[in-house]
Parts: C-alpha cells; structure tokens; sequence
C-alpha cells in the first residue's frame, strides 16, 4: 500500500489561530483527503510549536505562565482543526514529553556526529521571528522586515549548528531533486541564499529558560527552530501505539508559508543530513494571504476572523474560497467582499443550482428514478481523463489548478441542461428516451464532480451525495460513467443564499 505523510507548519501558542494558520491546515487537508481518496495510508500532522522566546514574551506579558498561554493557545489550534474539517491523524504540542526526549536524542546524535561546537554569537535579532537577521535582511531603522519592529543587538555564548559544511551538500540536493522546493521562485530563492554562503546558527540559546534543555549542558535550551522543525520527525514515535516512523518517514509534503522557506528548504535538510535521516520528498510554499496589501498577521491586526465565516457560510465555503480565490503557491487578496461573492456566483448559482436543478428535474419528471442508460458520449469527452489530470495537480500540490480542472466541469454541466432544456424535452412526445439520457448524464456527471469535490468540499460533497444515494467517495468511481445512481432524494439546499447563523 503507498504511503502519503503530510505536515502543516506547527503554529506558535503567542496568540490565537486566524485565517492564515487556517489555510495551510486546510491545504494540507485538501491533499491527505484526496490520498486518502485513492487508497493510500495517510498520516496528517499538524500542531503547536511552544518554546522560545516569542511565546516566553508574550506570556510575560500578559503576566502569566509560558506553560499557562501554551495551554490555553494549544487548546484554540486544536480546537480550529475539526472546525475547518481537517482531518489529522495527530496533533502535536512540542511540550509533550516524547516529543522533547526525542528532541534530546537526536540533536545529541548531531553532536556527536561532529556537527556541533561552542562559539559567540552577536547579530540583530527579531524577537517576534525568534531569529537573527541577516545584514542584507533589515529594514530600514533597523527594523524586521516582517514585524516592522526594532530589531535587538544580541551576544550570546551558544552552541552552533555547523551549517557551514552543508553548502555543497545542500547544492548537490538542489541539483540532483529539481523538485525538492516548489514552487520555482521559492526554488531559486532558497537555492541563491544557499550559494551566497551558509554561515553557521546558534543551536542553543543561553538566556532563554523556555524550551528544550541542552542535556550536555543544562544552561542552554535548544534554539526554537531546531525544536519546532524535528516536530516533523518525533511525531511519528509517539502519534500511534506503534511507531509509525519506519511506515511514514520521510515525509511526502511539508506545506508551509512563504515567511519560514529558509528554515524548511535549507536548516531542516541540513539537519536531517547532519542527523543522518532521510530528507523529505518535496517542501511546498505558499503565499501570503493579504488583506489591504498587507500579511494577514495578529500582530498587525488585519484578520479575518474563520470562526466568524464559518459560523454564516459553513467551513466548506471558507475551504473552497481560499483554494479559489488565492492561486495556491501565490499572494493573493483576500476581502469580506470578494468571499461572498464567490459564495453566490460560484457555490450558490454554480454548483447549488446545477445540484437542485438536477435533482428536481429527475423528482419532477422522473418520480425520483433514474434511468440505466450509459452517458451522453458527447459530454463524456468532456470528462476524459479527468480523475487523471486532478490527481498530477494535486500530485504537485496544485491545488487551484485542480479545483479548477473540476470546477470547469461543473459549468459544463450547467451549459449542458441549457443546450438540452429538459423541461421542453418533457413536453415533447417521443422524446422521452432523450429525457431519460440527458437525466442520466446529469446526475452521473453531479456524482463525479461531486467526488472530485469532496476534499475541498467534504460536508456538501457527503450531502449531495447521500442525496444520489451514491456515498462512495474513493477515487476509483471518480470517473464519469464508473458508478450508476438508480435513485435520487430531495436536498435542502447547499448553499443558501442567506445563510442564518450556524445553518449552513
Ligand atoms: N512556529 C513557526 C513554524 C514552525 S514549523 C517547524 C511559525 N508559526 S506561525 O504561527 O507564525 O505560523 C506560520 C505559518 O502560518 C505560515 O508559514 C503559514 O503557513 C501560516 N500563515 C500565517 N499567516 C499567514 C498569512 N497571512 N497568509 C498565509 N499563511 C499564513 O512560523
């Protein structure tokens, strides 16, 4: 049986989840439903990342424990999953204890492989990103480009990562596995930082208390990132009754934002390597959501809150819009506006209505029965290979491409109930054969689109469905003409128009 494993970034418990977390967890989503959908064994993780410094200080500041703001921010990330329907076969927190024993094991590993030495650190620091800077990387006022804050001059006794001696190492992985970061821009970016000279990186941090303890020396903790990114590996020794790491490892798809490319696609395989592990098979990046030009981000306090549209339009909207809207691997905007427009014209008039449509001819004409005839052969050449090209999209972690792949299907029907018109078909003696096809075609060609939907849309896809009375989702009946529905059942609509409060 394939395996598939699939990672979110894990989230800082500094504050509470918003849109952006949310859409990489459903990306990720779309992707493990869809392998899932083929018969692979999927593992899906997402989680919390809970050391270091941005979370010791926003802890502080509102006067309370690390431990107690992990807790109550673990508890909200854990919480947003099953409400956007992510399906994740684990969360993890990086202050569970095997999580943080295995930290320990690995990265003495590490050191005794000879990749670990003791030096002083000085540089501008961004307390916010948990990292240094780069000189190349401040903004003006020495500010980080990313928070807009002051950076600090730090100096600090640490223990170093010897990234230095994995250039030629990390160039020869960028040659060799073209597809190792996609997409391309986020290639060449990661591939130019890595040939303009690796310097080494703190592995530990000595002021902090908040986070790993270095067990050869009890006044460091291991620096966040290194914590945070093995999350990917020790998951898999604790996730399960088994140890699951000989079944998952390594990982299929690490899907991340733009802002944490360098961590993902140049310190984590550098890690691996020095660790000895396998390195994952692709590192995906997207872009940023943005509201009024700007990241969508707590700290600059332009969110659009998920709880809210999820409450009013249902988390299968919200799914749907952000794959749609935002080519997935780019920056896109995202609005109030733009959403319920796409809500309307798109999952209301589109799909909601070709849906009712559909069903209410075959009620209204057909008392409900479908008639076993094979498919119109003309629309079927429209869905041709379909199934086929969702799966390479998807396969790429395109997944705009292959909503849209599906979605074109869903107005093709829609063009083909106007260039059949049913209801004068209905009228017309003699014709009743022609009915009786173009019905058939219709509802096959509902069911298929709708499995090719499921993973964007599960709840409404598990509803139209069960209204065919075709619950079969797997990807072997997701071609037109692989199942047949003798039968259909009223359906309340998909998406109401004006959706009450928790009704949709
Ligand atoms: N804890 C680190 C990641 C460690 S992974 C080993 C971190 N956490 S975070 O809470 O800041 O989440 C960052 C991730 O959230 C981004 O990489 C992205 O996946 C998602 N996003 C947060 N804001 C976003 C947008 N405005 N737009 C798109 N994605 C965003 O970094």
């Amino acid at each position: 049986m394939a395996t598939f494993y699939v990672t979110t970034p894990i989230y800082y418990v500094n504050a509470a989840p918003h849109l952006g977390h949310a859409y990489t967890t459903i990306a990720a989503d779309v992707m493990a439903r869809h392998h899932r959908q083929r018969g692979d064994r999927v593992f899906f993780l997402t989680g919390t990342d809970e050391h270091g410094e941005p979370v010791a200080d926003a802890a502080h500041a509102q006067g309370v424990e690390p431990q107690e703001l992990a807790d109550r921010n673990a508890g909200r990330f854990k919480a947003l999953a099953p409400q956007i329907e992510a399906t994740n076969d684990f969360f993890i927190r990086t202050t569970d204890p095997q999580h943080e024993a295995r930290v320990q094991e690995v990265l003495t590993r590490v050191r005794e492989n000879g990749h670990v030495y003791e030096g002083i650190y000085e540089g501008w620091y961004c307390p916010r990103c948990a990292d240094f800077k780069a000189d190349n990387e401040i903004e003006e006022g020495n500010r980080c480009p990313i928070h807009h804050i002051e950076l600090t001059r730090e100096q600090e006794e640490n223990y170093f990562f010897r990234l230095s001696s994995f250039q030629e190492p990390l160039e020869r992985l960028y040659a060799e596995q073209e597809d190792f970061v996609a997409p391309r821009t986020r290639f060449n970016e990661a591939l130019s930082f890595i040939r303009s000279g690796l310097r080494d990186v703190p592995l530990t941090r000595h002021k902090l208390t908040w986070g790993v303890p270095v067990p050869w020396d009890p006044e460091h903790v291991f620096y966040v990132w290194f914590d945070a990114l093995l999350n990917y590996y020790t998951a898999l020794s604790y996730a399960g009754e088994e140890d699951l790491t000989a079944i998952f490892w390594p990982p299929d798809y690490h899907i991340i934002g733009k802002d944490i490319l360098r961590f993902h696609a140049v310190y984590w395989p550098a890690l691996l390597m020095a660790a000895g592990l396998e390195l994952p098979r692709h590192v995906f990046v997207h872009g940023y959501l943005l509201m009024d030009g700007e990241k969508m981000s707590k700290s600059l306090g332009n969110v659009l809150d998920p709880f809210a549209v999820i409450e009013r339009f249902g988390a299968d909207a919200l799914r749907f819009y952000v794959l749609r809207e935002v080519p997935f691997g780019q920056d896109g905007s995202v609005s109030t506006a733009s959403f319920e427009l796409r809500y309307e014209t798109e999952l209301a008039n589109e799909l909601g209505n070709l849906a009712s449509r559909t069903i209410g001819m075959v009620q209204r004409y057909r008392a409900g029965k479908v008639a076993s005839v094979a498919p119109d052969a003309q629309l079927a050449a429209d869905f041709d290979g379909l199934p086929e090209r969702v799966a390479a999209h998807v396969d790429a972690a395109e997944l705009t491409l292959a909503l849209e792949e599906i979605w074109q299907r869903v107005r093709r029907l829609n063009r083909y109930v106007e260039e059949q018109a049913p209801w004068k078909l209905a009228k017309e003696s003699g014709r009743e054969d022609d009915l009786d096809r173009v019905l058939a075609t219709l509802v096959e060609g509902l069911r298929a689109v709708t499995v090719l939907l499921w993973p964007y849309l599960p709840a409404s896809a598990e509803r139209l469905l069960a209204a065919l009375g075709s619950s079969d989702v797997s990807f072997a009946v997701a071609a037109l003409g692989s199942a047949s529905i003798e039968h259909v059942s009223p359906l309340p609509s998909l998406f109401p128009k004006e959706p009450a409060a928790g009704s949709a």
